[in-house]
């Protein structure tokens, strides 16, 4: 099928149905041009709760069609391919972490978003990359464990002062795999660049970093800067939006391969075959789906 008329068909049944279209900004691009709202997990977990449509296809992966379901439980919620999983979230499991709290009940679990619904119900706050920071210095207890992502725990734990960050061994493939190497020479390269980069990076990379932020916050803060020149560390799909809100400035990657495997299965006609088959609808057990809602609104309430 031609993309015009995927195109056209997908507008036709996202209001025969009156359904939206939320996609993260790593999506590849024809996937977030016919999106209602693309962003970073957060600000499309917080549209999933803003919404009144009835019908969420969420282009992203499974753990954020997950979030949305927890926190719209009366919408029905698509992820195109089943199959659209995250590496990270699954380097921790609930039980693994029950048994953690077991041997450390004074330990309050925060855990990042990439986790799955299990994970969350077992744990005392969320966050996102963007409100990491904000949130564990929001906690009473000192004594931390952040679950699953080791880069984005130990930079909030360079960060915060005062707590005892504990970090779980879990890590993103795409972001961890930066080689420093190659980062430093292709800083080289690009003087005049600005560095901005995800705080899933390895701590090395971050050092190179004139910025850390969540994918949106990457894009905010290279909307507003003066340089002309950016080598970015996160997913190839920011390109997209950074290129398209900046046509005057120059975008590269600090590292050749910033591929996220997952993030890229979803196409146009995935989108399509989604509204018209009402596939894969995401269901989160009631008990879990209620514990893991206090986690995300605890979350929610100070970001
Ligand atoms: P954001 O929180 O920036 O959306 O990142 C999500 C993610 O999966 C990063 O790899
Ligand atoms: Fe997971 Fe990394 Fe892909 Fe994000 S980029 S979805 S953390 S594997």
């Amino acid at each position: 099928m031609k993309k015009n008329k995927i195109i056209q068909d997908i507008e036709k049944l996202k209001k025969e149905k009156n359904a939206i279209i939320l996609a993260h900004s790593y999506q590849i691009p024809e996937v977030q041009e016919v999106a209602d709202i693309v962003g970073d997990s957060l600000a499309l977990s917080k549209a999933a709760t803003e919404v009144d449509n009835e019908v969420i296809v969420f282009c992203g992966v499974n753990f954020m069609a997950e979030s949305a379901k927890i926190l719209s439980p009366n919408k029905k919620v698509l992820l195109p391919i089943k199959s659209a999983g995250c590496p990270m979230a699954d380097m921790v499991s609930a039980k693994r972490l029950r048994q953690y709290k077991k041997n450390n009940p004074d330990t309050t679990i925060v855990c990042y978003v990439n986790s799955s619904a299990s994970v969350k119900a077992e744990s005392d706050i969320c966050c996102t990359s963007s409100n990491a920071l904000k949130v564990v210095e929001s906690i009473d207890s000192d004594k931390i464990l952040f679950v699953p992502d080791r880069n984005l725990g130990n930079y909030v734990k360079n960060n915060v002062k005062n707590k005892q960050v504990e970090l779980w061994p879990g890590f993103c493939p795409t972001h961890n795999n930066i080689s420093l190497r190659e980062a430093l020479k292709i800083k080289e390269e690009h003087p005049e660049a600005e560095i901005l980069v995800h705080p899933e990076c390895s701590e090395k990379v971050i050092e190179l970093a004139d910025f850390v932020g969540s994918t949106s916050q990457i894009i905010k803060y290279a909307n507003e800067s003066n340089s002309k020149e950016f080598l970015i560390g996160t997913e190839m799909g920011v390109l997209h939006i950074l290129r398209k809100q900046n046509p005057n400035k120059e975008f590269d990657l600090l590292y050749h391969n910033l591929l996220c495997p997952d993030m890229k299965k979803t196409r146009l006609e995935d989108v399509l075959n989604a509204l018209m088959y009402e596939q894969h609808e995401i269901n989160v057990e009631e008990d879990i789906r209620q514990r893991a809602l206090i986690a995300l609104n605890k979350m929610l309430e100070i970001s």
